[in-house]
Formats: structure tokens, sequence, C-alpha cells
């Protein structure tokens, strides 16, 4: 999709062509700026009882009368918000993505536009338009939007113009995370992910390094090794970087779990609901997607994306509860339950990390269930104990809509990590799940400042509307945008 403004103020609407207009109404009262012809027809959907000046609500209508354009969707958002204007829009996109329309235009009656909404509009728009073809022929064409004009005041533009520049980035981002953990874990392997970093890096001035299993020995990574060995499928170590900033300036370093389908090893999960852990590759798809979104964007920093990805699989090589494996940092691990793998493959990725000697590292992974059971699928986990990354964070966080809410790390949570026979177990007991897991890399992560997000409950939903939803990307986006220099 191609996304622009033009100047027109929401008291122009009723020449313009477009095949589509969404109107965002802000709250109880209608703006007196609005373009009239639109107002007289909200005021007589109002009047009629058709629709109601209240959040949530929404009404289609084909050929309004007074309008040029062909269709107008009008929703209502709580207030002028970013968030709730985007939440309006999406509804609003909703009732025209099933039509013909392919020149969309938008308008926002009773706020003032900043980057914020623009970035938001242009995202909901691009979320719309996405759906996933890919092993499925028969799926119906994806909606036809090719454009999206944001209406705005001149004194608007400006602003306007940086919000459409970061949320196209972040709508390719995404788009990109939301494909590739949409996949299935046959067509989405440990080399398949490689081969698509590789081409990343060809079409987006990347450099993109991937080690195999012989180097990955080589350097050590026990750990790693572990989880990999009960899988016919090879690993794969990805290593991609993004050299925007100075030669010498410390780089963001994101290090994303890239398990691409996820049994539980010789721990085996039950049957129901398993295949959805083909979406436990996430974490790296939204490293892929964030680089993405950044060479776009080309801003003066450095990153570094490292992705560990491989299968965890139950076979007479795998690993067995009890094995001790002896990590990439010296530390020995005992393996007491194979389903606790996310750890074990980013413990090894978390020290690789040291030798880009980071000013941050981000790591971000479907970790844990118990995350899902604390936080539901509307907050991500973020666990740092550095207050200035927790800051950074947070705030990306709110820019980017992409909620996270943070966790504790107490010293008194490692006592649960205690084993008689390594430096540590795997797990812990099942209460604080979430913390004990996030406890682990916090061994791995003391030469740099360091934040994980447990994305279990947002990167992926289930259900009707299964599939992935490319978060975190316009969090990390966001994230590594404010390390520019
Ligand atoms: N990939 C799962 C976490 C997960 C489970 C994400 C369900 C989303 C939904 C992870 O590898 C895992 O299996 N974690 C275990 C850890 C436990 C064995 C300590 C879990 O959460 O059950
Ligand atoms: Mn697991
Ligand atoms: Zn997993």
């Amino acid at each position: 999709m191609d996304f622009r403004h033009q100047v027109a103020g929401r008291d122009a609407l009723a020449g313009l062509q477009l095949d589509a207009l969404l109107v965002v109404v802000v709250g109880a009262a209608l703006d007196p700026g609005l373009d009239p012809a639109v107002a007289r027809l909200v005021k007589d959907a109002v009047e009629q009882g058709d629709l109601a000046l209240k959040k949530g609500k929404s009404l289609y209508l084909h050929r309004p009368a007074g309008l040029k354009v062909a269709r107008l969707a009008i929703a209502v958002a709580e207030d002028a918000s970013p968030k709730a204007v985007k939440a309006a829009a999406a509804q609003a996109l909703g009732l025209v993505k099933h039509g013909a329309a392919r020149a969309l235009g938008v308008a926002v009656s009773g706020a003032a536009l900043d980057a914020g909404h623009a970035e938001a509009l242009v995202t909901a728009a691009s979320d719309a338009a996405y759906l996933y073809r890919h092993t499925k022929p028969s799926a119906p064409p994806a909606p036809p939007f090719r454009t999206l004009t944001i209406l705005c005041r001149k004194d608007e533009a400006k602003a306007v113009q940086q919000g459409i520049r970061i949320g196209s980035a972040v709508a390719a981002g995404v788009e990109l995370a939301r494909e590739y953990a949409n996949r299935p874990a046959n067509h989405c392997t440990p080399s398949v992910l490689a081969a698509q970093a590789k081409k990343l890096a060809k079409s987006h001035d990347l450099k993109v390094e991937v080690l195999d299993r012989a180097a990955v020995e080589k350097l050590g990574m026990g750990a790693f090794l572990a989880v990999a060995q009960g899988s016919d499928e090879p690993l794969r170590f990805i290593v991609a970087r993004y050299n925007g900033g100075a030669k010498d300036a410390a780089p963001v370093v994101l290090v994303g779990k890239g398990i691409t389908f996820d049994t539980g090893g010789i721990s085996i999960k039950p049957a129901a609901e398993m295949d959805e852990m083909k979406f436990d590759m996430g974490g790296a798809a939204s490293v892929l997607g964030t680089l993405r979104a950044i060479a776009q964007l080309a801003p003066a920093v450095n990153v570094v994306g490292i992705i560990a990805a491989c299968e965890n699989m139950p076979s007479g090589r795998a690993v067995k509860p009890g094995d001790v494996v002896t990590t990439l940092s010296g530390q020995t691990v005992e393996v007491l339950n194979t389903d606790a793998e996310g750890r074990l493959i980013l413990c090894d990725a978390l020290t690789y990390a040291e030798r880009f000697k980071p000013a941050a590292v981000v790591d971000i992974a479907t970790l844990t269930g118990a995350c899902v059971v604390a936080l539901g699928h509307h907050h991500s986990g973020l666990f740092t104990t550095d207050e200035a990354v927790a800051a950074r964070m947070l705030e990306a966080s709110r820019a980017a809509i992409d909620p996270c809410w943070r966790m504790p790390l107490d010293d008194e949570y490692d006592e649960a990590l205690k084993s008689n026979f390594a430096d540590m177990g795997n797990v812990g007991p099942r209460a604080g799940g979430a913390i004990t897991a996030a406890m682990f890399l916090r061994r791995y992560t003391k030469a740099y400042p360091w934040a994980h997000l447990d994305v279990a409950g947002t990167a992926w939903k289930s259900g009707a509307a299964k599939g992935a939803t490319g978060r975190p990307v316009g969090l990390l986006t966001h994230f590594v945008l404010g390390y520019a220099a």
C-alpha cells in the first residue's frame, strides 16, 4: 500500500475523488468544522437511530448524498488520542475491506493530527490490508487497497508526513513478521528463515551472516545445540547487521527466539493447539521485521539482529530431562524440562551478543505460557533491571501503541533455579513461571543493559482470527530509533 497526505480541510470533503472516505468522529459532539455534507449525513443517521456518537459505533453508506466518493465509512473514537483514533479507523476499514475500494482517504474530525495519529492510521490500514495466502491458494483476494490519503490541515502536514514515514516502515516490518510467523513449520524451517534474512540483506542493505551446526559447535553453544539435536532439520544461527551509525558507536542488539516448531521435546506437549507452536519463532520474525523497518528509515544507529533458529523435537537423539549441558558462557544447566527450550537457545545467543559491546540488548521470545496467564493477550511482558532501558521501552511502547507491562526481577526469584547437578536448572515451580524464565536469562546478561520481552500472549491470535500479529515490531522500531544520533 502507498501512504500519502493531502491538505484538504475536514470542511472540504464533499468534492474529494476517492473510492472510499473514512471519517473518524472524535467524541460525542460533532466538530463544527466538519464538512457540511458529511455533518448532515452524520446528524441524520444519529436522529434516525442508525448511529450513536459513542465509542465503538460505526456506519457504512454507499453513494452518500452530497459527496463525490462512492463509499463512506464513519466510526466514532472515544477521544482524540492516537490509540482511540486507531481503533475507530480499524473499525471503519473493516467496513470497506471486503469491497472494491482501492483509493482510500481518511479524515479525523475533532482532533489536531500529529505524527502519532498518522502512524496509527497507516499501521491500521496496512493491518487491514494483509491476508495470508502463502499456503492457501483458495484464499479470497486480499483487500484491494492501493493508497491511503490522510486528509489534514496545512499546519498539520509536516507532522503527518513524518508519521506516515515511520508508519510505512513499521507497517512493512509488521507485515514481514506476520507473514513468516504465519507460515507453517514445514514451510518456515530454520534454513528458510536464514534464506529470508539473506534476501532481506540484499534488498535492504543489511549484512547477514549465517552459522551452521559446525560453527555453533566450534563456538561452544552447548545449550542451543542440546535443543536442536532432537531434530533432523538443521539449526541456523543468524546474525544480521544494520550499520547506520558511526563505526565505533555501540549497537542495539535484538535477540529473537526462533523455534520454528516447539513440540516440547521429550517433555512433550499435549496435542490440543500444538499447531500454534509454529508461531514459536515470532520473536525471530519480529527481529527481521524490525531490521526491515529500520533499514527503510535509515537512522544514524547501529543494530545487530541475532536469531537462534531450530526445532524442538523428541527423538532418539533428543536431549533428555536431567541432561546437563554447558552453555557458551561456561555455566552449566540441568535440563529439567525439555519444553523450557526457549531460554536454552537464548542464553547462548545472549552470551554471543557480548562481542558487540552493545549499548543495549533486547531479547524477544514467545517464552512462557505463564506470561499469557499473567498478562493475557494485550500487554507483552517487559523484564529489565535497568531503569533507563525500562523508561525507553515503555515510551517506545506508548508511541507505537504496542503495549507492554513491566514485571519484577527481584533476586528472591532466583532461588527457584537452584540445581544439585549443575549451576542452575532450566525451570522453577509453576508459580511465577514468566519471572523465573526471565531470571534464567538474567544470569547471561550481566555484561550490558538488557531487557526481555515475553510475547507469548501477543505475537499471535488464537481462535477464528488465528494468525500472527507482527508484534512487537512497532515497539522495537521506536526503541531503536530512540538510540539514533
Ligand atoms: N513456546 C512455549 C511457551 C508458550 C506456551 C507460548 C503456550 C505460548 C503459548 C515455551 O517453549 C514453553 O513451552 N514454555 C513452558 C515452560 C515450562 C516448561 C517451564 C511453558 O510455558 O509451559
Ligand atoms: Mn517449549
Ligand atoms: Zn517454545
